[in-house]
């Protein structure tokens, strides 16, 4: 089984101070940064670009991990790789190509993932697992922090846990994640576990540590 780690989502981070914010996210343990963007086209908000992503690249060195909710993707993945995204995680739903999409990614040197919407079935990526470098189920409808964990995803989880097999592809679950269903998500076969608002709530270093670290315990 691969490590788990813990991936804060800056979309709950306070925007105003978002350096500072993820330069104390990171030293409270955070062991990736997680960066929801978004379009107001393939989701219902609008976040941030690569031009927000370059601006905080140098507050850490901690792994960037970019998820795109945006369609088209392909336009853009130039831009983010060159921000300093590690990681480049496209939906599943965002287009007719995704094949495409990952190898575009991976052509650009950095790890490729994709993402499933929680009504998305894991047979819409049984053909590409080889070009993935991780999977992403979202566990509540992509847009908004502070929404409520599906149940329904568990099995999606252990479903895609079956068809990564021994496969080095990480399996990653954002949306809804707290101490109280870390447990259930990792024992479900998930190793990156995105956390917004559960890690943001509180104001202080202190505070992201213990919330981080209670995500961790569990
Ligand atoms: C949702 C985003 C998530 C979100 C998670 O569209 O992809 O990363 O920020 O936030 P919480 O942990 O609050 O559900
Ligand atoms: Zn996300």
């Amino acid at each position: 089984n691969r490590p788990i780690a813990i991936a804060p989502s800056i979309l709950s981070a306070d925007f105003s101070r978002l350096g500072e914010e993820v330069e104390t996210v990171a030293r409270a343990g955070a062991d990736w940064i997680h960066l929801d963007v978004m379009d107001g086209h393939f989701v219902p908000n609008i976040t941030f670009g690569p031009g927000i992503v370059k601006s905080i690249r140098n507050r850490t060195d901690k792994v960037f991990d970019c998820h795109l909710m945006i369609a088209p993707a392909d336009p853009y993945l130039g831009a983010f790789a060159d921000a300093g995204c590690d990681i480049l995680t496209v939906h599943a739903e965002a287009g007719p190509h995704l094949h495409r999409s990952l190898q575009a990614i991976r052509g650009l040197g950095i790890k490729a993932g994709v993402s499933l919407n929680p009504a998305t079935p894991v047979s819409a990526i049984e053909h590409v697992v080889d070009d993935l470098d991780l999977i992403l189920v979202m566990t509540v409808n992509p847009g908004f922090g502070g929404q409520a964990f599906i149940p329904a995803m568990l099995e999606k989880i252990r479903q895609v846990k079956a068809l990564v097999g021994d496969r080095p592809i990480d399996i990653e679950v954002d949306g809804g994640v707290t101490p109280a269903n870390a447990q259930v998500i990792a024992a479900a076969g998930a190793n990156i576990l995105v956390a917004g608002s559960a890690v943001f709530k509180g104001n202080s270093e202190e505070t992201y540590r213990a919330n981080i670290s209670a995500i961790r315990a569990a």
